[in-house]
């Protein structure tokens, strides 16, 4: 428990407040107006001149023709009740007295019919009506009836105001927490995406409330993470940098060591080769901060089916070395924009991955085609071992590597994070799936250029 009340709470107890105040209101205005236009003909009726009509026909005809003139049903108006009481409380016509009335017209009305001394003149709440054989009558006019919420009109106009209240207090409400709440949503969602330098927009963060402090909240947990993800890949920038200086310098060293005294052929080859993946991993790492960090520099008009032949003339050996076939079947003139040489690393990544994987004797097959919606497909398709169908989205992660056939040990894990980032980068984006028979397809889209 808060020591105050929170600003949010305090927002809804205000708006709740506001409409119940508001139909309570509009209750009591109702219940007035319509007690007021009940109460307007018996009121009238009181100030107007029934009395002493009704003393003057009492006069002239005695108790019968009193009671004719009650009963004609155009003596009284509408919302009215006559009542003309004897002492014992009982009227001429036989009505009896609503139960609500009868202690008041005891106390109050009755004791007038009953004569009182000379010297006392009471003042008296209804006239009294003295028959010509003196019995004497108290003139009574009632309201007929007050029911609180009048005609079942007049009900339905209450109920459909409050509804009408209730609902304009309900969308207001709804409005002042939900489009902060969705707006902040939002930016939640977009730094999910990757967006990192999204913030929440002012209008929430500027609240005084709890969704304000919320959204204060997620803009330095966001600036956090871009902080940690600036130095991370600062970090890495400089630590290949300075990776790469002894590297070269041991290549330097075997050289001139080489000269004084040859080594053995395969440990020379070996020691060759270390040092080549080693400066083939460092430039992953390099590429791969950089392409996080930096949007697309380069941008030229390219034939995909162009570069894709080119690269598998490029990769002939390495497939021979495999004894795999690699089989392309391209459409013509399928042209994006982009940058030649990234472009040329993505596909060579994923084309690289099936050569190593694909049997000997297999064939990698690449195909181009125009798809639709303005896009490009291009699927690079072997017949491997593949990957299990839980693995397929995380082999895209950076240093996710799975069991390697055989010994092989070569690679960073990087390969498929740069494929992605590089497509991603152009606007398309890469997936696998399994192929049939057996194998693993990996298939990019790119937009295609108009
Ligand atoms: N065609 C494929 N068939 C079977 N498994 C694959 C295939 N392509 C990728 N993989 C799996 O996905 C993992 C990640 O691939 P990725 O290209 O990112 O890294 P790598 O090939 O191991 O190393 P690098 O590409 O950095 O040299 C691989 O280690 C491998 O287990
Ligand atoms: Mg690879």
């Amino acid at each position: 428990m808060t020591p105050h009340p929170s600003k949010l709470y305090q927002r809804m107890a205000l708006y709740i407040g506001a409409a119940i105040a508001a139909f309570v209101l509009l209750g009591v205005a109702s219940l007035v107006l319509v007690a007021s236009q009940q109460l307007q003909n018996y009121l009238a009726a009181r100030e107007g001149s029934l009395g002493a009509e009704a003393a003057r026909v009492l006069d002239q005809g005695g108790q019968s023709a009193l009671l004719a003139w009650m009963r004609d049903p155009n003596t009284l108006p509408n919302g009215v009740a006559l009542y003309v009481l004897d002492g014992s409380g009982r009227d001429l016509d036989g009505k009896p007295l609503p139960a609500q009335y009868q202690n008041f017209v005891e106390r109050f009305v009755l004791a007038g019919t009953r004569g009182e001394a000379d010297n006392f003149r009471p003042i008296r709440l209804a006239p009294l009506l003295v028959a010509p054989d003196g019995t004497r009558y108290a003139f009574l006019l009632l309201p007929d009836r007050i029911a609180p919420w009048g005609s079942p009109t007049a009900l339905a106009a209450v109920i459909a105001a409050a509804l009408v209240v209730i609902a304009v207090v309900a969308a207001f409400i709804a409005r002042a927490f939900g489009k902060p709440i969705a707006e902040l949503q939002l930016a939640v969602r977009a730094l999910a995406r990757g967006r990192i330098a999204t913030r929440a927009p002012v209008s929430v963060s500027g609240r005084d409330d709890e969704i304000g402090a919320l959204a204060r909240d997620f803009d330095s947990m966001a600036e956090q993470l871009e902080s940690l993800l600036a130095s991370r890949q600062q970090l890495m920038r400089d630590m290949s940098h300075e990776l790469r200086s002894p590297l070269a310098r041991l290549q330097a060293a075997l050289a001139l060591a080489e000269r004084k005294q040859p080594l053995p052929a395969p440990e020379h080859t070996r020691i060759l080769t270390e040092l080549e993946r080693m400066n083939q991993a460092i430039g992953d790492v390099l590429r791969f901060t950089r392409l996080e960090a930096e949007p697309l520099q380069i941008k030229h008009l390219l034939r995909i089916d162009e570069l894709l032949a080119t690269l598998i003339e490029d990769e002939s050996d390495e497939a021979l070395t495999h004894e795999v076939r690699i089989d392309l079947q391209a459409e013509q003139d399928l042209s994006v924009v982009g940058d030649p040489q990234l472009l040329r690393s993505g596909f060579e990544n994923v084309l690289r991955n099936a050569i190593r994987h694909a049997p000997a004797g297999s064939a990698v097959e690449v195909r181009a085609q125009r798809s639709t919606n303005d896009s490009l497909l291009i699927s690079i398709e072997d017949r491997g071992p593949g990957v299990p169908a839980d693995q397929l989205e995380r082999i895209f992660e950076p240093y996710v590597r799975l069991a390697a056939p055989g010994n092989d040990r070569t690679g960073t894990g990087l390969g498929l994070a740069i494929a992605r980032r590089v497509f991603a980068a152009h606007g398309g984006d890469i997936s696998a799936v399994l192929a049939t028979p057996g194998g693993l397809c990996v298939r990019i889209r790119l937009p295609q250029a108009c």
